[in-house]
C-alpha cells in the first residue's frame, strides 16, 4: 500500500513535483500524505492527515529545492495521524525518510534504540529506521550506515532516505514496489509505480528485491543489498501514454475503468498462442494445479474452478494468496500455480509463491502491471494488458482475467479457436451493452435502493463466484451490508435474513443453472425478497430486470458488469468517493 515518490535534479521546484506525483499515486494510500525537500542544505518536512488531492501546493510556500521525497499513506502501525504521516526522521530532520511495507523486528529493535537514547516520536515502524541509520552514522558515512541498518531490518519494504549534511538520496527494495524514472539532465525519479512520474520521463529502471540504488551529484548506482556489489542494470522505455492512466472526461476512474471494458477484453485476448499452449500445456501435465489470489482476483480463480470442469474436463484447486501456505504439504515439484494478481504487488500472493517455490513448484502469473514483482518473479507470464487500473474497486481487470482463464481452459481441450470466438462475439456484445441508456436503466435501480441496510446476490455454478464478487464490489464502495451465496444455500440459513422488500440480485443465465435459479428467486419472493434478475430473459419472478447479452460460457463476464456500474452509482448517489473507499488501497504490500 501507500506511495512514495522522490525526485532529484537539476530543477527547482522539487516539493512541487513531489506534491504533483503523490496526487497521482493517492489511490494507493490516502490516510495521510507528507513530503520533505532540501533547501539551503536544510531539511524542511511538511506533514498531514487526510487526502493529498485536496491539498493546492500554493498555500504550502514551499522553498525552492532539488531535492524531495513524498509519501502518501496506508497505516499499517499506528493511528492515522500527522506526527505518524510520512516522512519520519531523526532529531532535527537529520535523516528522513519515507517507507512502504513493514518492518517486522520494529518493536526490538525500538527497545535497544531506546536503550541507547534515542526518542522515537511516532507509533510507526518506520521511524526506527531512521534512527537504526543514525546510531551507524556516529562511525560510518551516510552510505554505509543505511547498508548496515538494512541487513538489521526485517520484514516487506520499499524505503527513500535524505541526509541533511550528504548529497545522497538512497533507496532499497525487499517485496515492496519501487521504480527509478530516469529524465533528461541528469534528473530521477523514484516511485511505487510508473504514472507517478510518466508526465517527466518514460525511461525506467526497475529495482529488484534486495537491490538499493544510490543517487549522487546525477550519478546513480545499483547495488545488491547482502553482497553491496554494484549491479548492472538496463534502462527499459515503456510505451504508456499519459492519457491512459489519467481520467480524462470521467468523473471518475471507476467509471472510466467500467466503460472501458468496450475494448479490454479484446486485448487480453490478443495473446501469444505460444504462451496460451505452453500454459495449458503445464495444466495437462501438473500433478494438481492450484489457482491463487485474493480479494476479487480470488473470486476470478473460484470462476477458473467451473470453468476448467466444464470446458477443460480438469479439476483445478483455488486457494487465497493468504491461505496457500497452509496447503505447502501438498506441494511437489509436480504442482503448477496460477497466481493471478491486477498489481502483481500483492504481498499475500508473493507470499505464497515464496511458499511454492521453496517446493520447486512451477509458477504462472497472470497480471495487469507486466512490470510487477510477481511477473518478475513467475516462471511463465500472461500479461492482461487492461491498462493502468487506479480505481480501488477492480473492474477491467477482473473481466480481463476471467477472459484468460477462459482461453486457458478452452486451450485445455485443444479448442482455443473455439475459446477466441466466443470472448471475440462477447466482446462485441459488451461493446454494445455499454451506452447511456444501459447505466441511465441501472440508475433507476440505484435510487430506488440507495438506503437499504442490506442486499444479497445469488448465483449457481460459474456465476456463483459472481455472486460472490458482486457483493464485495458493493461493500467496496457503497458501504452496504452485501453478500453473496450459493443459489441453493439460502434456503439452508441465510433466507432468515429475507424480509419485506429486501433486494436481492439473481443471475440466471441461459445455461443449466436456469431453472434452479428461478425456483431460488421464487423461494426468495415468497419472503417478501425485492428479486433483481440479470438475465438475457426478463421472467415474471423478477420484479426488475437487468438485461445482459447471452454469452453462454462467457456469462460471468458479462454478468459483473451491470453489477460494477451498479455500485458506481449507489457510491455517487450515497456520496462516497468509489475511487477512494474507506479504510482501503489499491494494492496490498503488507500482509
Ligand atoms: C478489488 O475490487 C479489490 N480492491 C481487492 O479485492 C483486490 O482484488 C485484491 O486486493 C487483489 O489485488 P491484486 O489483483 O492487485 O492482487
Ligand atoms: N508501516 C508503515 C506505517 O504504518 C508504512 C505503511 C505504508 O506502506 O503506507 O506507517
Amino acid at each position: 500500500m501507500c506511495g512514495v515518490f522522490t525526485y532529484y535534479g537539476p530543477k527547482t521546484n522539487a516539493g512541487e513535483i513531489v506534491i504533483q506525483g503523490l496526487k497521482r499515486l493517492e489511490y494507493r494510500g490516502y490516510d495521510s500524505w507528507g513530503i520533505a525537500y532540501k533547501n539551503n542544505d536544510k531539511i524542511n518536512i511538511y506533514k498531514q492527515v487526510g487526502k493529498i488531492g485536496e491539498i493546492n501546493s500554493d498555500d504550502l510556500d514551499l522553498k525552492p529545492s532539488q531535492v524531495a521525497i513524498g509519501h502518501s499513506r496506508w497505516a499499517t502501525h499506528g493511528g492515522v495521524t500527522q506526527i505518524n504521516a510520512h516522512p519520519h526522521s531523526t532529531e532535527n530532520n537529520e535523516i528522513v525518510l519515507i517507507h512502504n511495507g513493514i518492518f517486522e523486528n520494529y518493536l526490538e529493535l525500538k527497545k535497544q534504540l531506546e536503550a541507547k537514547g534515542h526518542i522515537i516520536k511516532s507509533e510507526t515502524d518506520t521511524e526506527i529506521f531512521a534512527h537504526l541509520v543514525q546510531e551507524h552514522n556516529q562511525t560510518q558515512d551516510f552510505e554505509d550506515s543505511v547498508k548496515l541498518a538494512l541487513k538489521e531490518v526485517e520484514g516487506r519494504y520499499a524505503v527513500v532516505l535524505m541526509h541533511e549534511k550528504d548529497n545522497k538520496v538512497i533507496a532499497a527494495r525487499k517485496g515492496s514496489p519501487l521504480i527509478v524514472g530516469v529524465g533528461e539532465n541528469n534528473e530521477y525519479f523514484i516511485a511505487s509505480d510508473i504514472p507517478a512520474f510518466l508526465p517527466y520521463t518514460n525511461k525506467v529502471i526497475y529495482l529488484d528485491d534486495n537491490q538499493m540504488v544510490i543517487i549522487d551529484n546525477g550519478d546513480l548506482k545499483v547495488l545488491n543489498t547482502e553482497t553491496h556489489e554494484e549491479v548492472e542494470k538496463r534502462i527499459i522505455e515503456i510505451d504508456w501514454d499519459i492519457e491512459s492512466a489519467e481520467k480524462g472526461d470521467f468523473p471518475h476512474f471507476m467509471i472510466k475503468e467500467i466503460m472501458e471494458q468496450k475494448d479490454t477484453l479484446s486485448r487480453a485476448i490478443n495473446q501469444d498462442p505460444k504462451t496460451i499452449e505452453a500454459v495449458a500445456h503445464e495444466i495437462k501435465n501438473a500433478f494438481g494445479t492450484y489457482l491463487v489470489a485474493c480479494g476479487t482476483a480470488g473470486k476470478v480463480c473460484m470462476v477458473g474452478e467451473y470453468l476448467f470442469s466444464k470446458i477443460a474436463k480438469k479439476h483445478v484447486n483455488f486457494s487465497f494468496g493468504s491461505e496457500f501456505p497452509y496447503h505447502k504439504h501438498f506441494l511437489t515439484d509436480k504442482t503448477l500455480m496460477i497466481c493471478i494478481s491486477q498489481s502483481g504487488e500483492t504481498a499475500d500472493t508473493l507470499e505464497a509463491i515464496d511458499v511454492a517455490k521453496k517446493k520447486n513448484v512451477k509458477v504462472v502469473a497472470i497480471v495487469n502491471v507486466e512490470s510487477s514483482t510477481m511477473a518478475r518473479t513467475a516462471d511463465i507470464v500472461i500479461p492482461i494488458k487492461a491498462g493502468p487500473e487506479k480505481a480501488v474497486a477492480s473492474t477491467k481487470a477482473t473481466t480481463a482475467q476471467m477472459a484468460i482463464l477462459t482461453l486457458l481452459a478452452y486451450a485445455c481441450n485443444g479448442g482455443v479457436k473455439h475459446g477466441q470466438q466466443l470472448l471475440i462475439e462477447t466482446a462485441g456484445k459488451i461493446n454494445d451493452m455499454l451506452n447511456p441508456r444501459y447505466e441511465e436503466h441501472i440508475m433507476q435501480l440505484a435510487k430506488k435502493i440507495k438506503d437499504v441496510e442490506s442486499m444479497y446476490i445469488i448465483g449457481r455454478g460459474m456465476n456463483y463466484p459472481i455472486a460472490l464478487e458482486s457483493a464485495i464490489k458493493l461493500q467496496e464502495v457503497s458501504y452496504i451490508h452485501a453478500e453473496g451465496f450459493a443459489g441453493g444455500e439460502l434456503k439452508h440459513g441465510p433466507i432468515a435474513l429475507i424480509t419485506d422488500g429486501t433486494p436481492v440480485i439473481a443471475f440466471v443465465p441461459n445455461d443449466d443453472t436456469k431453472s434452479d435459479m428461478i425456483s431460488n428467486a421464487t423461494e426468495v419472493k415468497a419472503r417478501g425478497g425485492y428479486i433483481i434478475g440479470v438475465s438475457p430473459e426478463n421472467h415474471p419472478v423478477f420484479d426488475y430486470w437487468i438485461k445482459v447479452p447471452d454469452c453462454k460460457d462467457a456469462s460471468p463476464i458479462v454478468n459483473i458488469i451491470p453489477i460494477q456500474i451498479l455500485s458506481y452509482q449507489l457510491a455517487v448517489l450515497r456520496q462516497n468517493n468509489p475511487d477512494m473507499p474507506r479504510n482501503l488501497a489499491k494494492s496490498v504490500t503488507v500482509k
